[in-house]
Order: C-alpha cells, then sequence, then structure tokens
C-alpha cells in the first residue's frame, strides 16, 4: 500500500482547511519507526499550527499531516534503531515541526516514542502523551514539586489540568484548582483538596499562598496569579512567557515551558498509569474523518480530558 488516509493542511486557516484524503505513506529513516496508527489526541496546538499561529517558530510546509499525540503500533523500522521492535505498542508526542498523526500511519524518530501503557487501550494511551509530559515538565522539571508543597493548577477539568493534579497529587503536594462548578466533581475525583469556580469566585481572593502556579491561561489569569505566589515560589506558565521583570517584583520566579518530546518521561508515565495512579479522562472519540469537528470542540474551550480521533 503506498497511500493511506490521513487529514492534511494546505493553507493555514480555519476548521474548513481540514482535508480528509488519501496521502503518500511515509517510510522510516535511520533511527526512526513507522508507527501504525490506532490512536491520534487532539489538542490545542493543533488548531492553533492550522490557524497560523505558529508558523514563524515552526516553518512546516504544506501539505501538512496535523496531530501530535499518538498510539499504535509499529509496522517497520529504520536502520540503527535498536530499543524498539516491529510489533511494539507505542505511544508518543513526536517533534512538532513534522508530519502528525492524524492519519493511519506516522514516522517519528525512535527517540520520541516510548512503549505504551499496558493496562489501558489505544484511545487512552493516546491522551496521554502531550498533556503528561506538560504535567511533567511544569511541575518536576521547571518547578521541582516536592511532598508538602501547594500548587494552584488553572483549567484543572482540561486536557493538561486533569492529569498535572493527579502527577502533583502523586507528588504529595496540596493541589487547588480552577474550573468551572459543573467540572467540581469531575476535578475533586481527580485528587485537587481545593476547587476555586472561577466564574464566580476570584481565585487570588480565596487561595491562600502557593509555591507553584501551573499557568495555562496567560492574560488576565496570570497577572492575577503573581498576588498568590509565597516568596520564593515560582508561576510556570504553557500559555505566555512571564516578565522576569513582574516576577523578580514579587519576589518569585518565572518560566515558561514549551513541551518537548521525551520517550523516557513517558516511560515513567506509562509505570504511573500501569500502577493506577493516573489516568486520561476521554470525554469524546470520533472516527480520523471527523477531525475538523474534533477540532471545532477543542476551540470552544471546554473540554473535560481529552479528545482523541480513533483511527482504526
Ligand atoms: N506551551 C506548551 O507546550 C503547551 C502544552 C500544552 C498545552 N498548552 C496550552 O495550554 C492551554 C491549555 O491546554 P489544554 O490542553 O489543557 O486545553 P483544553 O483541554 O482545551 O482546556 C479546556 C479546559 O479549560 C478550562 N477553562 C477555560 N477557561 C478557563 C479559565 N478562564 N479558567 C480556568 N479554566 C478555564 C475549561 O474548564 P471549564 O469547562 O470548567 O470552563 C476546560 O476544562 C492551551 O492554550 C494549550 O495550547 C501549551
Amino acid at each position: 500500500m503506498r497511500t493511506m488516509k490521513a487529514v492534511c493542511i494546505y493553507r493555514y486557516g480555519g476548521p474548513e482547511v481540514l482535508v480528509y484524503e488519501d496521502a503518500p505513506k511515509p517510510h522510516p529513516d535511520t533511527g526512526e519507526i513507522l508507527v501504525r496508527v490506532h490512536a491520534a489526541g487532539i489538542n490545542p496546538v493543533d488548531w492553533k499550527i492550522r490557524e497560523g499561529e505558529l508558523k514563524e517558530m515552526l516553518k512546516h510546509t504544506f501539505p501538512l499531516v496535523l496531530g501530535w499525540d499518538v498510539s499504535g503500533v509499529i509496522e517497520s523500522i529504520g536502520t540503527g534503531v535498536t530499543r524498539l521492535k516491529v510489533g511494539d505498542e507505542v505511544y508518543s508526542r513526536p517533534d512538532i515541526a513534522r508530519d502528525g498523526a492524524y492519519a493511519e500511519y506516522i514516522v517519528m524518530k525512535e527517540s520520541d516514542a516510548a512503549v505504551k501503557p499496558k493496562s489501558i487501550d489505544h484511545i487512552h494511551a493516546a491522551a496521554l502523551p502531550l498533556a503528561a509530559l506538560t504535567g511533567w515538565q511544569t511541575l518536576f522539571d521547571a518547578a521541582s514539586l516536592t511532598a508538602g508543597q501547594r500548587v494552584l493548577i488553572h483549567a484543572a477539568a482540561g486536557g493538561v489540568g486533569h492529569i498535572a493534579i493527579q502527577l502533583a497529587k502523586w507528588k504529595g503536594a496540596h493541589v487547588i484548582g480552577t474550573a468551572s462548578e459543573h467540572n467540581h466533581d469531575f476535578v475533586r475525583k481527580l485528587g485537587a483538596d481545593q476547587i476555586v469556580d472561577y466564574d464566580t469566585e476570584k481565585f487570588e481572593e480565596v487561595v491562600q499562598p502557593v509555591d507553584v502556579v501551573l499557568d495555562t491561561q496567560g492574560g488576565d489569569v496570570q497577572l492575577r496569579s503573581w498576588k498568590v505566589i509565597k516568596p520564593g515560589g515560582i508561576l510556570v506558565s504553557i500559555a505566555q512567557p512571564p516578565s522576569a521583570e513582574v516576577a523578580s517584583a514579587h519576589g518569585v520566579r518565572s518560566a515558561f515551558v514549551f513541551t518537548q518530546p521525551n520517550a523516557g518521561q513517558l516511560g515513567e508515565v506509562a509505570k504511573l498509569v500501569d500502577a493506577d495512579k493516573l489516568k486520561a479522562v476521554v470525554e469524546t472519540t470520533l472516527p480520523l474523518s471527523d477531525a475538523t469537528r474534533g477540532q471545532e470542540l477543542s476551540e470552544r474551550g471546554h473540554t473535560r480530558g481529552k479528545i482523541v480521533l480513533r483511527v482504526i
């Protein structure tokens, strides 16, 4: 088979630029693996790239296959691949500068893939890599979160937030999350110790000082977050680079994280999932041919957990 079904874009724009079509099946080069995609997670970065938001940074060429969260089975390997083998079930947040996973096949570097958690199906595995790596790299790498610390997670019911709550609880932190009222039970069951209804309460008025803020919103939410951080604490943003001057004026630290592929961290995440310490919640599953609908749902900004495309 020389072609595969894929969802591509030929130009930047709204959901109407997504095309479900026959595309060339890729081949693995040195150090790369060809993965038969079983499921592909949808993330806000997919439609931000579709709209051209990251075009200066990523310099993609067209046609471009979207989607950078994947679970599937290795079909073939290039020379120099030694850790993984044909038939392995793997999951990954592959290189965002290359073609993505809204497709029947994807080629990625072996170093970007890890064996998927054994206790969950491909749909749930595809919901994990980007959100779990983001939680890991913000809370553990950037903020060095430790047991007993207090962390405020904005958008706790979303793709990143619902995983970050569980990672922070596993570390032994006290977790505060913001969510609208209809998501409070959901967030509480994932382990949040305190929930702030961002529609009716000002978090800076009801949250006692925290060691770490995970800012998923930027803008006004980031500005108001400085006030709730203890001296020496840290604001880590994934939404908008925080000002080092403003951080310094508040006596706190700041960091911006752009999530990177990391097979070692995905291996640790798989262990947590298989030990029943971490789970991805999938709110909506759609066929690959419905990627447009999936992105439209994601763009509404109120996803509970994750949206995943079923490819097989
Ligand atoms: N820098 C990076 O590498 C990186 C990595 C991952 C994600 N991101 C970015 O981080 C953001 C979050 O990603 P995500 O995947 O978690 O998105 P998501 O799944 O689309 O987030 C949806 C959630 O956001 C909540 N929400 C919306 N407005 C809110 C507000 N003002 N306060 C608190 N919660 C609010 C909604 O909760 P309710 O329904 O309760 O309102 C919903 O549960 C996106 O902008 C994404 O692009 C960046």
